[in-house]
């Protein structure tokens, strides 16, 4: 990565109040860059504090959350200002897309009309010129007849259709970071493709940032240009993708990748036994241990951090079982 990347976020923990009145902690010391016009991936299995990720930058966390570390994106930190200037940049330099489009979109209202107020209230112009941005918008998502398509509302779009809506609803501010939250997972595989490629082409177009947040590596592999990986609310590998997803590091990554369909030597899908921990009960020491098969007696004691193994490759894990092997002359 060349300069300051534009999202860098250092040390970034959330807890959430326990009933019992303790602190349960879904994000730990997580460290994530993304670069100017880069395709950052964020994995993980259910659970694993991906999505209090992206609401703890987008500053819509629960109430009685607490974060804390920085995230510093175009030289200041989301974590320590106003909420107001927050807002400000919310849905503006920085917008979120999520799984359900629904979410975004108002079932009721015209998508015109939900694509206007947006740009107005943050552009203080006149609705015709609204219209024509949300228009040019529809069309860079290539949602067909961009003009009629202002007048019908989101039931009247197929499931896809309602994601390209619902992206192109969150370029009209010219955001430079899109955060992206399962955005392809409800939909068939066809479609989600389309949706991959949309992403692509919208980065290398307009120069956008894209934190994209799956469970699914193959979502990753088709467009990722970073992945991290996270278990229990912490990162275990990061690293460029063709890298951490061919040449996986730690035991975790390795597994997420064997339980892919037609992954290994044997057709693939050989799932990881066991399953994550519930935030309630992290396990001490590496909170992957009671399902590594590689798990060392240090491993239920001690927990790794994420160190730098190469330039561009972190790994928590001190066995790191699947480094190369040595070859030594005999
Ligand atoms: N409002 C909340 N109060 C208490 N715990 C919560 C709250 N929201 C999420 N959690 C817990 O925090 C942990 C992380 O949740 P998060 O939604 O970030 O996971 P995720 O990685 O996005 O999972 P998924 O792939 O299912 O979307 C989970 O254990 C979840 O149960
Ligand atoms: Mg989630």
């Amino acid at each position: 990565m060349t300069g300051a990347p534009l999202l860098d976020v250092t040390d970034l923990t959330v807890s959430l109040p326990h009933p019992d009145g303790s602190r349960l902690f879904a994000v730990r010391d997580l460290n994530l860059r993304v670069g100017a016009g880069q395709i950052a991936g964020l994995a993980g299995e259910s659970g694993s504090g991906k999505s209090i990720t992206s609401l703890a930058l987008m500053g819509l966390l629960p109430d009685g959350a607490k974060v804390s570390g920085s995230a510093m994106f175009e030289g200041r930190d989301l974590l320590s200002m106003s909420a107001r200037d927050r807002a400000a940049l919310r849905g503006r330099q920085m917008a979120m897309i999520f799984q359900d489009p629904m979410t975004a979109l108002h079932p009721m209202l015209s998508i015109g009309r939900q694509m206007t107020e947006h740009y107005r209230h943050h552009f203080a112009t006149t609705q015709a010129k609204a219209m024509r941005r949300a228009e040019e918008m529809l069309d860079l998502v290539r949602i067909p007849d961009p003009r009629g398509a202002l007048k019908r509302s989101p039931h009247q779009f197929s499931g896809g259709m309602r994601q390209r809506i619902a992206i192109a609803m969150a370029l009209c501010c010219e955001p430079t970071l899109i955060i992206a939250d399962e955005p392809t997972t409800a939909l068939d595989v066809t479609v989600q493709a389309g949706i991959l490629r949309l992403f692509e082409r919208l980065r290398g177009e307009l120069d956008l940032s894209v934190l994209l947040i799956t469970h699914d590596l193959g979502v990753m592999s088709a467009v990722a240009d970073r992945v991290s990986v996270m278990y229990a609310g912490r990162l275990v590998e990061g690293g460029a993708r063709a890298d951490v997803l061919t040449r996986p590091r730690h035991p975790y990554t390795h597994g997420l990748l064997n339980a892919l369909p037609g992954a290994g030597g044997s057709g693939g899908m050989q799932t990881i036994p066991g399953l994550p921990p519930s935030i309630a009960t992290h396990p001490p020491g590496c909170a992957f241990h009671p399902r590594c098969p590689f798990c060392a007696p240090s491993c239920k004691v001690d927990t790794p951090p994420l160190v730098a193994i190469s330039d561009d490759r972190r790994i928590a894990c001190p066995i790191d079982p699947l480094a190369p092997k040595k070859v030594t002359a005999s």
